[in-house]
């Protein structure tokens, strides 16, 4: 038996407007293969803000093998432009292939490469950025996002929770596991105590942020 949370969470996605039979079909085909793609949550949350910011020019750090890039070109306005970055060239490669089946070539170009060594070569502005890679290395990134990100940008950060470890004290961490609770920690911190940012942080899916760099109009 599901927990109430959970149940509550399977409720509330079957409330979701569905994705195109051939999304649907491609998150399936990468769940079997243990693929990982952004939860339904998750999903749900960037099509909401695709048509509350109509951004023209999207940005996104860890392309998989493309589903969310597919999603966001599916659900963005008419002449918006993607850039993805991802540093493993198989599945840069699959997801290259999966761009140029949807006749999405075009409007989605993948950097393959290291974020960490793309970021600094962009030029902005980016009207949403959508962070979905290592999550060790979202504090790294996140000068050169800010830079790329105009006033008034959105910035969504995936993963954020790790599955409720970030509640735990480093020490029930495993060894292995505490560089990456450590520098999330240091993100989220970042994320809600700069006073050029406001962020909400999201418990649905694997726990999102949401952040807008703030216009600097007030005296
Ligand atoms: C969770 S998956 C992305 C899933 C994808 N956004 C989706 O929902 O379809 C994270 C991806 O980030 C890539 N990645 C991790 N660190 C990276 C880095 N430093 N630069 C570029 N890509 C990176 C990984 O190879 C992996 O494919």
């Amino acid at each position: 038996m599901n927990s109430p949370g959970e149940r509550l969470g399977v409720f509330v996605e079957s409330m979701e407007i569905p994705n195109p039979p051939w999304l649907q079909q491609m998150e399936q085909e990468a769940l079997a293969e243990r693929v990982p793609v952004i939860r339904p949550r998750t999903q749900g949350l960037i099509k909401f803000f695709l048509e509350l910011c109509r951004p023209m020019r999207i940005l996104e750090v860890g392309t998989g093998t493309g589903f969310s890039a597919l999603l966001m070109d599916a659900f963005s306005p008419e002449g918006a432009g993607i850039v993805t970055i991802e540093k493993d060239p198989a599945r840069a490669e699959a997801a290259r292939a999966g761009f140029a089946a949807r006749g999405a070539g075009e409007r989605i170009v993948l950097l393959e490469g290291d974020a960490a060594e793309i970021l600094p070569s962009l030029e902005g502005p980016f009207d949403l950025v959508f962070m979905d890679a290592a999550k060790g290395q979202y504090i790294r990134f996140l000068p050169e996002v800010l830079r790329l990100l105009p006033e008034g940008g959105l910035l969504i950060s995936d993963n954020i929770l790790r599955e409720e470890e970030i509640l735990s004290s480093r020490y029930a961490v495993r060894r292995r596991d505490r560089t990456i609770h450590k520098r999330m920690r240091a993100y989220l911190r970042e994320l809600t105590g700069r006073a050029d940012l406001q962020t909400l942080l999201l418990e649905s899916g694997d726990g999102t942020a949401v952040t807008v760099k703030k216009k600097d109009d007030r005296q």
